[in-house]
């Protein structure tokens, strides 16, 4: 399928690995132009690299902190006038008994999970819908759905940034402007078994015995590829999807059982 977004400019963040890589191949796939943020140079150019030699696409590689304002005045600078904009933290979420939650850490995990990516819709939307066309995609988690025990931070955070964005979409949306997020359950990264490895340790079990209860859960009976997530969100980016926009969207082989 021709996603009709040939030479469209992309930002993409978190993209040397895992779930954001996934989205700037897949995006390279249907003829964007990329710029990609991560932290470490060395892994991001090798997933630059990768990526050309897989597509033909040379992506602008630009080493920064997503949470870090003036690293994300350099990826704009980088990529002034983007079409489309992939927010994916990249931030790892650690449980934390709400208890425990200090003022700094829901500071930390507003600014990773909701303030940064609303600062890059503020720099990026307007241009968007004076331009005719803008596709936001914001990388969160299937349990804003089904929160989970231990992790209000997280779920605070992505749910704020929900919320701002339902808000928004109203706005942009007669100008060809969506915005939409996309909830991934258990995708096979390296952050998802650095996860499982913590879940062991602390429930004094094995990784083998936390892979088999995680899948037990999961009806698929797998890990997705996070190829399964690239290309859910490079549709999103499509020309074809300029109809929804303010969408929390599941992407979790079954898990969550709820019907919105
Ligand atoms: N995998 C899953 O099952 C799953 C499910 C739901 C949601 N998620 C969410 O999706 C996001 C990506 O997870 P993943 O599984 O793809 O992780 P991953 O495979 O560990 O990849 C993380 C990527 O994010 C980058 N990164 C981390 N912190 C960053 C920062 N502050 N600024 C810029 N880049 C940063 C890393 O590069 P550097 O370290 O070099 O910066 C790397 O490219 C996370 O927010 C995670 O909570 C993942």
């Amino acid at each position: 399928m021709d996603l009709g977004i040939k030479g469209r400019k992309a930002i993409v963040s978190a993209a040397s690995k895992g779930l954001g890589r996934a989205c700037a191949l897949s995006l390279a796939e249907a003829g964007c132009d990329l710029t990609l943020m991560a932290r470490s140079s060395g892994p991001l150019e090798e997933a630059a690299h990768a990526i050309a030699e897989a597509t033909g696409v040379q992506a602008k590689a630009i080493a920064g902190d997503f949470t870090v304002e003036t690293d994300r005045a350099k990826l704009l600078a980088a990529c002034p006038a983007p079409d489309i904009l992939v927010n994916n933290p990249g931030v790892r979420q650690t449980p934390t008994p709400f208890a425990d939650i200090t003022k700094d850490e829901w500071r930390h995990w507003f600014e990773a999970h909701c303030f940064s990516s609303l600062d890059l819709i503020q720099h990026c939307a307007p241009g968007m819908a004076e331009r005719g066309f803008g596709r936001i995609v914001n990388m969160s988690v299937s349990f804003i759905k089904f929160p989970q025990v231990n992790f209000a931070h997280s779920h605070a955070a992505r749910l704020a940034l929900s919320g701002a964005v339902a808000s928004m979409t109203r706005d942009l949306i007669g100008r060809n402007v969506t915005i939409n997020t996309v909830c991934p359950g258990l995708f096979d990264t390296d952050a998802l078994h650095t996860n499982l490895h913590g879940h062991a340790k602390r429930g004094n079990t094995t990784y083998e015995a936390i892979v088999q209860d995680r899948l037990k859960g999961c009806p698929a009976g797998r890990f997705a590829d996070p190829k399964e997530c690239g290309d859910l969100v490079a549709f999103l980016c499509s020309a074809q999807a300029g109809f929804m926009t303010g969408q929390n969207i599941v992407n979790d082989g079954g898990v969550y059982q709820g019907l919105f």
